[in-house]
C-alpha cells in the first residue's frame, strides 16, 4: 500500500478554548463545508470517543463522491486526537493526529496525516499533496467564520442556532423509496417463489 505523509500548522489568534471547540465539534461539518461534505451520520459519541460517517464529494460542485467511516478518540486535556477514517468502497485509509499549542498570541494547530492512496497518486505524489492541502485550507478558511462567531457567542454547548443537516440515513432512505418506486429504473426481471411448510410432521 502507497502511503504519503502530510503535515500542515494552521495558525489563527482566536482562543485555544474556541479553536479545539472547532475541531472536535463535526456538528458543523455540512453547512460549513458544502463544497466538501454532502451528508453525515452520527454513530456513536460518548465524548471521548466519536464515531460518525461522512459523504465527501470529490471535487466541489461535481456529482462524485466518497463515504468515510470516522473513529476518533479525543484527549480533550491535552487538546488532541487521534483519527482513522476509512473509505469504505476503497477500504483505504487516513491516519490522521491533530493537537494544538499556544504559541503566544497565536493558536497552532498541528494536523499530520498519513493516506494511503492508490497506486497511480504514487506518480505524482506533489501534485496529488497540493490539491489535499488545498481542500484542507479551504475548509479552515470555512472555520474561521466559526471561531469568530464562537469567540462572540459562545461555544459548542451554545447550539440554538444550529440548522438541520443533511444525514446519510435522510440519503439512505430518499434512495430505498426511489428504488422501490421504480424512480431509479426498472428491476430486469421478477421471480416468484413460495413454499410451504407442514407442521407436527410426525
Ligand atoms: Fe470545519
Amino acid at each position: 500500500m502507497v502511503k504519503i505523509r502530510i503535515n500542515r500548522v494552521t495558525k489563527v489568534k482566536y482562543p485555544l478554548d474556541i479553536v479545539w471547540d472547532n475541531a472536535q465539534d463535526y456538528v458543523h461539518f455540512v453547512h460549513t463545508h458544502p463544497k466538501q461534505i454532502r451528508a453525515m451520520q452520527v454513530i456513536f459519541d460518548n465524548s471521548n470517543i466519536q464515531i460518525f460517517l461522512y459523504k465527501s464529494l470529490v471535487l466541489p460542485y461535481l456529482p462524485f463522491s466518497r463515504t468515510f467511516l470516522a473513529i476518533r478518540v479525543l484527549d480533550r486535556e491535552n487538546f488532541l486526537y487521534k483519527q482513522i477514517y476509512m473509505d469504505t468502497d476503497s477500504g483505504r485509509k487516513i491516519y490522521y493526529h491533530l493537537s494544538l499549542e499556544q504559541d503566544g498570541d497565536f493558536v497552532l494547530t498541528h494536523n499530520k496525516y498519513i493516506i494511503e492512496v492508490p497506486k497511480l497518486v504514487s506518480y505524482f505524489p506533489s501534485l496529488f499533496a497540493k490539491f489535499v492541502n488545498f481542500r484542507f485550507s479551504s475548509m479552515w478558511q470555512e472555520d474561521l467564520e466559526i471561531q469568530k462567531t464562537r469567540n462572540l457567542v459562545g461555544g459548542f454547548d451554545n447550539d440554538t442556532c444550529a440548522p438541520e443537516i443533511h444525514t446519510l440515513y435522510d440519503e439512505a432512505l430518499e434512495e430505498y423509496e426511489d428504488v422501490w418506486s421504480g424512480k431509479k429504473g426498472p428491476v430486469t426481471k421478477i421471480y416468484e417463489f413460495e413454499e410451504t411448510f407442514l407442521e407436527n410432521k410426525d
